[in-house]
C-alpha cells in the first residue's frame, strides 16, 4: 500500500510522519513514537484502554486513523508531567492506589483528565457515567473513583 506523509503534533512535538492511510492512531503512537502507554485492550472502540485526548477530548485511538489526527493536538500520558511534576490526577491516583496491574490505568487517567476539563468538580454520578466506557480488569473503580472525585475537590477549595 502506498504511504503518505503527515504531520502529528503530540505532546507538545511535531513529528513528520510516512504512513499507509489505513494505519490506526494507537499503532502510529506505540510503534512509530514508542509512547508505550497507548496499550490495546479489546481493539474496536469498548474499553477505553487506549484513550487519548485529542484536542482536549477523550477519544479512543484504536478507533481513529493516524491521518485524521492531522492538524490536532495528541496528549497521552507521557505528555502529562510539566518541569518535573505529575499531573494532579495522576498524583491522585498514586495517593488513592487507583491500579493494581496499571494496565489500564493511562486511558483513566486521560478520561479523568477530559471530564475535569469539562466539569472541574464533577459529583458522583457524573464521574460514574464519564468514566464508564473505560474497564478496569482488575476492579479498582472505587479508587479510581475516589481520586477524580479529590481532585475535583481540590480544584473547587483552591
Ligand atoms: S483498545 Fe481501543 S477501546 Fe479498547
Ligand atoms: S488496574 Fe489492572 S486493569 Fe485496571
Amino acid at each position: 500500500m502506498t504511504t503518505h506523509e503527515i504531520k502529528l503534533n503530540v505532546n507538545g512535538e511535531e513529528y513528520l510522519l510516512e504512513v499507509a492511510p489505513d494505519r490506526r492512531l494507537l499503532d502510529v503512537l506505540r510503534e512509530d513514537l514508542r509512547l508505550h502507554s497507548v496499550r490495546e485492550g479489546c481493539g474496536i472502540g469498548l474499553c477505553g484502554t487506549c484513550t487519548i485526548l485529542v484536542d482536549g477530548k477523550a477519544i479512543s485511538s484504536c478507533l481513529m486513523l493516524a491521518s485524521q489526527a492531522r492538524g490536532k493536538e495528541i496528549t497521552t500520558v507521557e505528555g502529562l508531567s510539566k518541569n518535573g511534576r505529575l499531573h494532579p490526577v495522576q498524583e491522585a491516583f498514586i495517593k488513592h492506589s487507583a491500579f493494581q496491574c496499571a494496565y489500564c490505568t493511562p486511558g483513566f487517567i486521560l478520561s479523568a483528565i477530559a471530564l475535569l476539563t469539562e466539569d472541574p468538580n464533577p459529583d458522583e454520578d457524573t464521574i460514574r457515567e464519564y468514566l464508564a466506557g473505560n474497564i478496569c480488569r482488575c476492579g479498582s473503580y472505587l479508587n479510581i473513583l475516589e481520586a477524580v472525585k479529590v481532585v475535583g475537590k481540590e480544584s473547587r477549595d483552591e
